[in-house]
């Protein structure tokens, strides 16, 4: 692993981009080399591969007012105890084979319902806008929480530069399909590759953002590499790893778990400590390296700043 285990005291004002990666696209720049050019000489000129660009840098990073100032779980744990299907089905294979999930090279397409579709390599993707900190509880939907120091930057920028057509209601997510090398994909679990979806107005939400890294550095392949999104008010699986693909849509996506078992995974799933999952209690949760369970809070504590966007609406129908 290229991650280290130290963290910053203080995050970096005015360093708004990823500098290296800033840096090392200048350069290449600079030299003149385009993609026609790599191409008649037969060589790779284009930059670096993203994912391979990205892994091991510091990344330069703004604090931000939304963040929580609970303690946070350990780098350890946060990388460790994870769910991604795609690299095995128990909670500390995603670290154990994180080296199969290939970053490099890594595009992202953002497309559908909107005037400005485009196919953007990780280094463009990430590169015109300001990273931030933004310390987050995660709540998974099977009972355990973490707060993680996550980096990146809000989906509303990318949403805003694909100018939604007004018949664009929902955002539709895919991650990586890639069963050669995904031991989890050549297996039925799910139904590949892992989709998830927003409301529209959930995806603009300035709390929804799509992560690049954590604890300082580069997001390690096991938390969803190289990009990944993060909704802290809504159940863990909502935040869909090693995204390929941003569609906006007219209708209701569908989404791998509910799919796969939709009276148990809802569309929804706002963490919501009075609707129990069919086969256990929302009520409390644990910290991951906490010894006491504590209460689940409503919207996991988001309330005040997400509870508008579903007034009117039965969260009990609606989970
Ligand atoms: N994204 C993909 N592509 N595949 C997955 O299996 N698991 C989800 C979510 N995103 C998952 C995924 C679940 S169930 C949870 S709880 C979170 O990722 C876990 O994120 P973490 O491992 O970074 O804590």
């Amino acid at each position: 692993m290229l991650i280290r285990s130290r963290r910053r005291s203080e995050a970096t004002r005015g360093e708004v981009t990823p500098r290296a990666i800033y840096d090392r696209r200048r350069e290449f720049l600079r030299a003149g080399l385009g993609l026609g050019a790599g191409l008649a000489l037969g060589v790779s000129a284009w930059p670096a591969p993203a994912g391979a660009a990205l892994r091991g840098m510091a990344l330069e990073y703004e604090p931000s007012p939304f963040s929580t100032d609970e303690a946070l779980t350990s780098l350890d744990e946060v990388t460790t105890y994870n769910n991604f299907f795609e690299l095995g089905t128990g909670k500390s294979d995603p670290h154990r084979h994180a080296d199969s999930l290939v970053t490099d090279p890594w595009s992202i397409r953002v497309e559908g319902a909107c005037e400005n579709p485009g196919n953007y390599a990780l280094e463009d993707f990430v590169n015109p806008w300001a990273l931030e900190e933004r310390i987050y509880r995660l709540r998974c939907v099977e009972g355990w929480s973490m707060v993680i120091p996550w980096i990146g930057f809000e989906l509303n920028r990318v949403i805003e530069q694909a100018r939604p057509e007004s018949r664009a209601r929902y955002v539709a997510f895919e991650s990586i399909h890639d069963p050669e090398n995904l031991r989890g994909q050549r297996r039925g679990v799910l139904d590949w590759p892992y989709t998830e979806g927003l409301r529209l107005d959930e995806a603009m939400h300035p709390l929804t953002i799509l992560a690049v890294g954590l604890y300082d550095e580069v997001l390690p392949n096991q938390n969803g590499a190289p990009v990944r999104l993060v909704v802290p008010w809504k159940y863990g699986f909502k935040s869909i790893k090693s995204i390929v693909r941003i569609r906006l849509v007219e209708e209701q996506p569908p989404t791998a778990w509910n799919q796969s078992q939709p009276g148990e995974y809802g569309f929804y799933s706002n963490v919501n400590p009075e609707v129990d999952h069919p086969r256990w209690s929302q009520a409390t949760e644990r910290r991951i390296g906490a010894f006491r369970r504590r209460r689940t809070e409503m919207f996991n504590g988001y309330g005040e700043e997400v509870a508008a966007l579903y007034e009117g609406m039965d969260l009990r129908e609606h989970f």
